[in-house]
């Protein structure tokens, strides 16, 4: 979704906003555009659809941009179809305020209205548009800038991240939040705001992240933050941990590609800290004990891979537990009157943290008294901090659109947390205990195994990139996994894909079967191995080509039947879809590659969806 980024400083401000720009390309936009207030007072803007090489030609083919302090932002669009017009920064009418706004203003149709009668001419078809003009109408009264923003925010409904220019002020730039992340950065006789930290890591890691309703003023000597009553507010700073290499190729291809090699050293970083001499603990949580006994259900929260994580969960929990687990989309889940209540244990699931359809559900969820556990990637995003406790997955940076190593790292996590929770409940069978625990152990070396046939995804995707369709197959917990399969391989190939219960094929499904349909059969939940097999044998008497992904000890039973196999290694069933996951990711990766898709940025797409 949208990206922001702002400086304030000694240098240019256009290398650091553009810089700052290209590092939030991975959040998905459509048209960008940068705006500087030069020392003499002159706002100066260049903004226009497309790429950011389109917004670089443009600035290369003017005189520079002259100006320490500035804005940018890439637009992801929503109100407003992508065009020069509709990108941001929005300048008023006077050309004297740039405002450069992630989020939706609900009541913008309304404040057009007014300020129309007023006689503002808007330009753009955006909601953001207005935050511009209505600043320009309200400076007129206003001695001191902040007084209008206040007097503006006081008006605005629906969600923002704002950044605001003003020509008269050289030296500032303001920022504010509502449900739309933003963060400031503290830099030596400089400061910046962004959407991610990702952003701003080449300058800064000291960052302290902006809470709903505050305002910050940004000079070069420092950052002042205010909160809604206009009160001064002493801000938490926190170190960034990962450096600015995690957030490049790294002499990779592709972002996608890395984040699927840095999973062994991702699932690592999640499983390490939990897991002592075969025991796992989670000392970072604190919910009571009384507390955890009195859950009565469980409710898996979230979007997207995400969700996925959510349908594997609902398998493992459920199996280890004994208690009700309903997994649920959250943007359903929040306008569906959920009978969550004390009892409830609400886990919510989000890479990005920021999900806007995810956060809601979390609202909704915490109104109806349920207690909220989020497993999260990114650390002080806003789902982390409305949460009652949270679980980092510690799995770096992911820049890719399709999410890899998030994805891994959560179900990891999940699987973790549920095996722990039995044994706390007195639940957990000690055997499997023992058998998990021992494998999560060797997981990670399994998973480079699974990396180490890289050559065998290749030349599937050669041989099936020209499909038009691709079915996913499998059960249980090969079902659950074959959703993700499935979504992989639409958001970064463009083929029609769809993933099925295979016990359902027959209800319906299989008369889409024809000579040659290619059906990927995931057959690696070991329990239901032979059920799997009987629905492979039921595609291919209607010729279908199967690749098969299996476990190493029934590959042998496999090679009888498929067309292709692709083995893993053997582990516990409720790890398996962790390994299982990766030939499907790999798969997806080198189909988009052969049809020349541009792998980390697919068409529509965006990594963090910070709008409903
Ligand atoms: C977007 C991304 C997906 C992600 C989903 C949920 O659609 O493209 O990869 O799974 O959002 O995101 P979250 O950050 O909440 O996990």
């Amino acid at each position: 979704m949208c990206g922001i980024v702002g400086y304030t400083g000694s240098d240019p401000a256009v290398p650091v906003l553009l810089d700052g720009l290209e590092r939030l390309e991975y959040r998905g936009y459509d048209s960008a555009g940068v705006a500087v207030v030069s020392p003499d007072k002159d706002l100066q803007i260049q903004k226009c659809k497309g790429r950011l090489n389109v917004l670089r030609r443009r600035l290369e083919s003017q005189p520079p941009l002259e100006g320490t302090v500035g804005i940018g932002h890439t637009r992801w669009a929503t109100h407003g179809e992508p065009n020069d017009v509709n990108s941001h920064p929005h300048v008023s009418q006077n050309g004297r305020i740039a405002v450069v706004h992630n989020g939706i203003i609900e009541n913008y149709a309304e404040i057009k209205e007014f300020l129309q009668h007023k006689g503002v001419h808007f330009r753009s078809d955006t909601d953001s548009e207005v935050v511009a003009q209505l600043l320009e109408y309200c400076f007129a009264d206003a001695v001191d800038p902040l007084d209008a923003v206040y007097a503006v925010l006081e008006r605005l409904e629906g969600a923002y991240a704002l950044g605001i220019l003003c020509a008269d002020r050289p030296d500032m730039l303001i920022a504010a939040r509502k449900d739309a992340p933003l963060l400031l950065g503290y830099g030596d006789g400089e400061s910046f705001i962004a959407s991610d930290a990702t952003a701003i890591i080449a300058h800064t890691r000291d960052v302290a992240y902006m809470a709903d309703g505050e305002v910050a003023v940004l000079t070069r000597a420092g950052i002042q933050v205010f909160d809604e009553y206009r009160r001064p507010v002493e801000k938490e700073h926190h170190l960034i941990q990962w450096d600015v290499a995690a957030a490049e190729k790294g002499g990779y291809a592709h972002f996608m590609f890395k984040e699927i090699m840095e999973q062994p050293e991702a699932l690592r970083q999640t499983i390490s800290p939990r897991l002592r001499d075969g025991v796992l603990c989670f000392e970072e949580l604190s919910l009571p004990e009384e507390k955890l006994r009195a859950f009565d259900r469980i409710y898996l929260v979230a979007c997207g891979s995400s969700y996925h994580v959510g349908m594997v969960g609902k398998y493992n929990l459920e199996r280890f537990l004994r208690l009700p687990v309903e997994v649920c989309l959250a943007s359903e889940f929040r306008y569906s009157a959920p009978l969550v209540d004390q009892r409830s244990l609400v886990i919510v699931i989000s890479q990005s943290g920021e999900t806007l359809d995810s956060m809601a559900a979390l609202r909704e969820a915490r109104r109806r008294g349920g207690y909220i556990l989020s497993i999260v990637n990114v650390v002080g995003s806003s789902i982390a901090r409305e949460s009652d406790d949270v679980l980092y997955t510690w799995a770096g940076p992911e820049i890719a659109v399709a999410t890899t190593k998030a994805y891994s790292t959560q179900l990891v996590l999940l699987t973790m947390f549920g095996l722990w929770m039995a044994d706390k409940l007195g639940r957990a069978d000690p055997a499997d205990y023992a058998a998990v625990t021992a494998e999560l152990a060797l997981l990670p070396g399994k998973l480079e195994t699974v990396l180490a046939a890289t050559d065998l995804y290749q030349y599937l995707g050669s041989q099936y990139f020209n499909r038009d369709c691709i079915f996913y197959i499998g059960r249980n917990l090969d079902y659950a996994l074959g959703l993700e399969g499935s979504l992989k391989l639409k958001e970064i190939s463009y083929i029609h894909s769809e993933s099925y219960a295979a016990g359902e094929l027959k209800h319906g499904t299989i008369s889409l079967i024809e000579p040659g349909t290619l059906v990927v059969a995931l057959a690696t939940y070991g329990p239901l191995f032979d059920k799997a097999v009987s629905n492979i044998v039921e595609v291919k008497s209607r010729g279908a080509q199967v690749v098969a992904v299996t476990t190493e000890s029934r590959l042998a039973q496999m090679e009888k039947i498929a067309d292709h196999t692709i083995p893993i290694p053997d582990t516990h069933p409720a790890l398996q879809p962790n390994l299982g996951v990766v030939p499907l990711q790999l798969f997806a990766y080198y189909v988009a590659l052969q049809r020349g898709c541009d792998i980390d940025k697919p068409k529509n797409l965006a990594k963090s969806v910070t709008v409903e």
